[in-house]
């Protein structure tokens, strides 16, 4: 599948999916992900699109793999699959999944908590939540739409901030998201549950946390190196990790690793915009502990 304007296929549509936003390149394996069977140690790292999803997958592979052969030759979305994709370029998450020859597995999800396979919780399976505070992650979602042509149609901006608001985005309703994690994380333990802002700000201290949730011990230097090889920068050279090498993006467009900030949302939100943001961010967030920054 193209990214050219003249040759590729029409943008999917959105459909009410149980009560959720979706598009049919993420349902149409449906039965297969929910069925899809989880191994004790697998690693799930969720997220709402556009959170920091590639940075953490990122993490987790070298922290996990190291600075191997697989690192410069295999490309991020086929080292951590995307559990419910499928696509013709890429193939099926399920199918990547099931012969990844890594151990543990790393799978990655854009799923609201409630549509997860229940093996993952059967196996009390570790979980990584990554949260972005909501104008960023509206601000970058708005970009991907652009260059992804096996996403939904952007439309101009204003369209697509009520559209967020309204959460009639892939994936549901952003505020839904975020919160059904938080509270799914009260109750079930092995949910890490962490913040783009805070990796901007210490990703080192991060680092940590995420080493402690996993139960590894890393060394001083390789945490060190870990670090540096995971800069924006640096992630955004590499090949392996920019997703240069998916046809289905336009970087013509707007690239993968776009900007890589905590408060790009200023160079898109007008003052009416942000006002109305504010009002209805106080009303949709009133019953829950859940506290974002969109400045560090
Ligand atoms: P921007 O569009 O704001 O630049 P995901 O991986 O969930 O699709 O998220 C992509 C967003 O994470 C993009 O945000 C991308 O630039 C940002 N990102 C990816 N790697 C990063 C890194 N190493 N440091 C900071 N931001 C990163």
């Amino acid at each position: 599948m193209s990214s050219d304007p003249d040759t590729s296929p029409p943008r999917p549509e959105l459909f009410d999916f149980h009560g959720v936003s979706m598009t049919h390149f993420f349902t149409d394996n449906w039965e297969n992900v929910q069925k899809f069977q989880a191994r004790p140690d697998d690693i799930l790292i969720a997220t709402y699109p556009k959170a920091g999803t590639t940075w953490v997958s990122y993490i987790l592979d070298l922290l996990y793999f190291g600075q191997t052969e697989r690192q410069t030759s295999v490309p991020i979305y086929e080292r951590v699959p995307f559990l419910e994709i499928v696509v013709p370029s890429i193939g099926s998450g399920t199918d990547l999944a099931d012969s990844l020859p890594t151990s543990p597995r790393l799978i990655k999800t854009h799923f609201p908590v409630q549509f997860v396979p229940k093996s993952f919780w059967e196996q009390n399976c570790r979980i990584v939540y990554v949260a972005r505070n909501a104008k960023d992650n509206m601000v970058s979602f708005f970009h991907f739409d652009r260059m992804n042509v096996v996403q939904p149609e952007a439309g101009d901006w204003s369209s697509f901030f009520q559209r967020f608001l309204d959460g009639k985005m892939l994936d549901g309703s952003w505020y839904d998201h975020v919160n059904g994690w938080w509270k799914k994380k009260q109750t079930y333990s092995n949910l890490h549950y962490m913040f783009y802002e805070d990796m901007i700000e210490d990703t080192g201290r991060e680092i940590d946390k995420l080493c402690s949730f996993l139960g590894l011990s890393c060394s001083d230097e390789e945490k060190k190196r870990v670090t540096g090889g995971v800069q924006f920068d640096n992630m955004k050279k590499d090949k392996m990790a920019n997703y240069s090498t998916l046809e289905v993006m336009n970087f013509k467009v707007s690239p993968f690793m776009r900007k890589g900030k905590v408060g790009d949302w200023k160079n898109h939100f007008t003052v009416a915009q942000n006002e109305k943001f504010d009002e209805d961010y106080k009303k949709k967030m009133t019953d829950t502990t859940l506290q974002f920054r969109d400045e560090v």
